[in-house]
This record gives structure tokens, C-alpha cells and sequence, in this order.
């Protein structure tokens, strides 16, 4: 059954990018209800919305004579997940002095189900202290609020209190919606390629997007798990919610991974790292006439093999391999060289696999010898088997 997510609508001008979000819900499979206050309605007609949820509006306490007062409990009891977008200091005031005065107060009073507030309002408004102390009143109970970006106001103030982007707040709600299976672990993961400088303009790379590392770490913090992206420059967003750590070159690489590895349980390294880097980079840009036809190269650390050699018995340490040639014996030498628990394969001269695409196709091989194949799917997908097979791993060792 498609989940429930209940979108309450306030009077504030963001009130005019709810339509987007109903449709960002409703592609991702949700059922959404909207209710509004009535000056919400001046700000975005109950027309529009009825459109794109495909279902009734609510926004009058008293339309529905037949069953009085019965509709405000039907709402909040059909709901996996209850939203108001955007929130103004009046409701949020309200909602956090138990006032139930009309159809999305009292309808939010009832609600059972994970609340998130998304405050949207003048940055004056917002740094108000009343305000503050309101909306921390309704963290504290539990609430989740989603802080307001910074911006250009339609007040004309720049600062905080603009409603985040209707991508944002629907990250938000499918997060709210996922069970938290990895809370409590802690996971670093590292993405993207790293960049090894000749000189200030020129350098050497590799063809890494980012995504399957970004996909691993956001279906983890998804899934409730504290996570930290070490990630070289990345052509995706680093997801929400995480510890995003950017670095350039793969000692800088090497030395983030470092410093935190004593404080995670878990490894999971996607990144493509620079095997080696040129031997004499130079501050200045090289002149066409200087730059000889041969670049000297030095090895660079092997940031997944020093963890191997490092890692604790209640630590799971999980590599990947891109390979291709002789794709399986490589990865089973990787595998054991590296001292890891899993490594996942990809044969990256697959169509649908490896760098740059929003697939992959990948082999899992575990230190038990035991091997996996899997299909072409999402990395999005790919990413939750491995979280799956990490869960298992790290069961097995604490419990
Ligand atoms: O980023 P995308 O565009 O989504 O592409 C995904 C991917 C192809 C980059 C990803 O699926 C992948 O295979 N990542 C690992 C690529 C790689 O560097 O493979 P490798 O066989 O060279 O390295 C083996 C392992 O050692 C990797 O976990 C790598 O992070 C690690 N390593 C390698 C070299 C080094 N100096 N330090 C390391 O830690």
C-alpha cells in the first residue's frame, strides 16, 4: 500500500511551491492529503492541490455538517507521515501552546504518526526569540523541524526563513518514512575520484562520478545510521543529513579516512582513488614549452590496505574493485590483500556498470569465500544490499 503522508499548508507566499511537492510525493508512490489553513487558500487555490494529489482538499472546519468533528480525527489517524509546508510563526505558535483553533491545528493536535515542521517566514520573524523557544518546544516533543535555507526573503530581507526546495523537504519525508535499521552505526564512506595536481591548472583524474558512494551513504543515513562522506570532487549532491567531508587528492583522502577510522564500525569504500600522482607538481602553471612528453609518477598510500592492516575485530571494512581484465581473479586478490570483509565487484566495461551511469552490476565476494551476482539495478538498490550484508556483518561481530 502506497504510504500516507499528510501535507498541512500555511499562509505563507512558499505556499506557492506546495503544488511541486505534492507532485515530487505522488511520483515517488505516496498518497497525499492536503489540508490548509484559510490563509493558506489566498496564497494557493484548494483547486490546484485537489489536481495534483488526485484527492479532496481540506481547509473548512465545518464543511462536512453530515459527520461534525469526526473529519479532523480521520485525518490524523490515516497518516504514516504528517508535513507542514510551510510553517508560519502563528501556526507553529499555536501548535506549540496546544491551541487547536481551526482544521490543520487541530487535525496536527491528533496526529500520532513522525511530524515534520518546515518553518518558512521573515528572517526577523524567524531569529524572534518567542518563535525560537516555539519551535524548540516542538523539537523537544519530538517533532522534527527542518531548518529554513537562507536567501533572498519575499519581504525583500535576505537571511534565514526561506522554505527549502520542495526536493529538499521530499528527501525529508521519504527519510521519515524509511525504518531506521542502522541507527546506532556509525559508517564513513568514501566517493568520487580524487585529483592529483601537475600544476595550479592541470591534473590527473579519473572518470568516477560520485554516485554510488553519494547512494551509499544516503540510503545509510536513511536508515538511521550516522554517516561521514569523504568524497573527492563529485559531479552529485552530497545527500542531506550526512557528514560531508570534501577533499581533493588522495593524501588528503588518506589522512580524513585516518583520523576518523577509530571512531566508526564501519568502512565502505567506493571511492576511485588516484594510484599514483605526478612526482614534481609545481605551484606554477607549467609553460607549454616545459611540460615534457613523460609525466613521473609516485605511488600514492593505499588508503583501503592501510585499513585493513588497522582494522578492529568489531569493525567491518567493506572495498570495491573496478576491473577489466581477468575481473574475478582480481577482485579475490583484492579481497584478501586487502584484508577486507566484502568486496564488491564491478567489471566497469559492462554497459550499465561502473563509472558515471545510474546503474551497476556488481559480484559480491565475502571473506567467507561465499560470492554474490547480481543483476543490473539502481545504485540507489545496489547500495541497500550492501548496507544489508553490512547490517548482517556487524550483527554477527557485536552480538
Ligand atoms: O563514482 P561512480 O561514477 O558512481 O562509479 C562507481 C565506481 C566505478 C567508482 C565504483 O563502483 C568503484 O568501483 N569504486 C572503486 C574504484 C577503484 O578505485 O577500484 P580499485 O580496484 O582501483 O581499488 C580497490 C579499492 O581500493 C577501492 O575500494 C579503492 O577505494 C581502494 N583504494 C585504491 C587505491 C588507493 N590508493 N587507495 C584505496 O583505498
Amino acid at each position: 500500500m502506497s504510504p500516507s503522508v499528510l501535507l498541512g499548508i500555511t499562509g505563507g507566499i512558499a505556499a506557492y511551491k506546495t503544488p511541486w511537492l505534492v507532485r515530487l510525493l505522488t511520483q515517488s508512490d505516496m498518497d497525499v492529503r492536503c489540508v490548509l489553513t484559510q490563509a493558506a487558500t489566498q496564497f494557493v487555490t484548494p483547486l490546484t492541490l485537489a489536481t495534483v494529489s488526485n484527492n479532496p482538499v481540506h481547509y473548512d472546519m465545518w464543511a462536512n455538517r453530515d459527520r461534525p468533528g469526526v473529519e479532523h480525527i480521520a485525518l490524523a489517524d490515516e497518516v504514516d507521515v504528517a508535513v507542514i509546508a510551510p510553517a508560519t510563526a502563528n501556526v507553529i505558535g499555536k501548535l506549540a501552546a496546544g491551541i487547536a483553533d481551526d482544521l490543520l491545528t487541530t487535525v496536527f493536535t491528533a496526529v500520532r504518526c513522525p511530524v515534520l515542521i518546515c518553518p518558512a517566514m521573515n528572517v526577523n520573524m524567524f531569529r524572534n526569540p518567542i518563535v525560537q523557544r516555539n519551535i524548540n518546544t516542538l523539537r523537544e516533543l519530538g517533532w522534527n523541524i527542518l531548518e529554513p535555507a537562507a536567501g533572498w526573503l519575499a519581504c525583500g530581507w535576505v537571511g534565514e526563513g526561506r522554505m527549502p526546495e520542495p526536493e529538499v523537504i521530499a528527501e525529508e519525508i521519504r527519510r521519515l518514512l524509511t525504518p531506521a535499521d542502522l541507527a546506532g552505526e556509525r559508517i564513513l564512506v568514501t566517493a568520487g575520484p580524487t585529483e592529483e595536481p601537475l600544476d595550479p591548472v592541470r591534473f590527473i583524474t579519473n572518470r568516477s562520478s560520485g554516485k554510488m558512494g553519494v547512494a551509499i551513504a544516503q540510503r545509510a543515513a536513511m536508515r538511521g545510521a550516522d554517516v561521514t562522506l569523504v568524497a573527492g570532487p563529485l559531479k552529485v549532491q552530497a545527500p542531506q543529513w550526512v557528514t560531508h567531508i570534501p577533499v581533493r587528492t588522495a593524501q588528503e583522502m588518506y589522512d580524513r579516512v585516518m583520523e576518523r577510522f577509530p571512531d566508526v564500525d564501519v568502512v565502505i569504500k567506493a571511492a576511485a582513488v588516484a594510484d599514483f600522482r605526478p612526482g614534481n607538481s609545481t605551484l606554477e602553471k607549467l609553460e607549454k614549452s616545459n611540460i615534457r612528453p613523460t609525466i613521473e609518477v609516485v605511488p600514492n598510500p593505499d588508503i583501503l590496505m592501510t585499513l585493513g592492516g588497522l582494522k578492529r575485530d568489531d569493525q567491518v571494512l567493506v572495498g570495491f574493485a573496478a576491473e577489466t581484465t581477468d575481473v574475478l581473479r582480481k577482485g579475490r586478490g583484492k579481497l584478501k590483500a586487502k584484508n577486507l570483509d566484502m568486496l564488491v565487484l564491478n567489471d566497469v566495461t559492462k554497459p550499465g556498470a561502473g563509472f558515471d551511469c545510474d546503474t551497476n552490476i556488481v559480484r559480491f565476494l565475502h571473506r567467507s569465500g561465499e560470492e554474490e551476482q547480481m543483476d543490473i539495478m539502481p545504485k540507489e538498490q545496489v547500495a541497500d544490499l550492501i548496507l544489508d550484508r553490512v547490517k548482517a556483518l556487524r550483527k554477527g561481530l557485536v552480538s
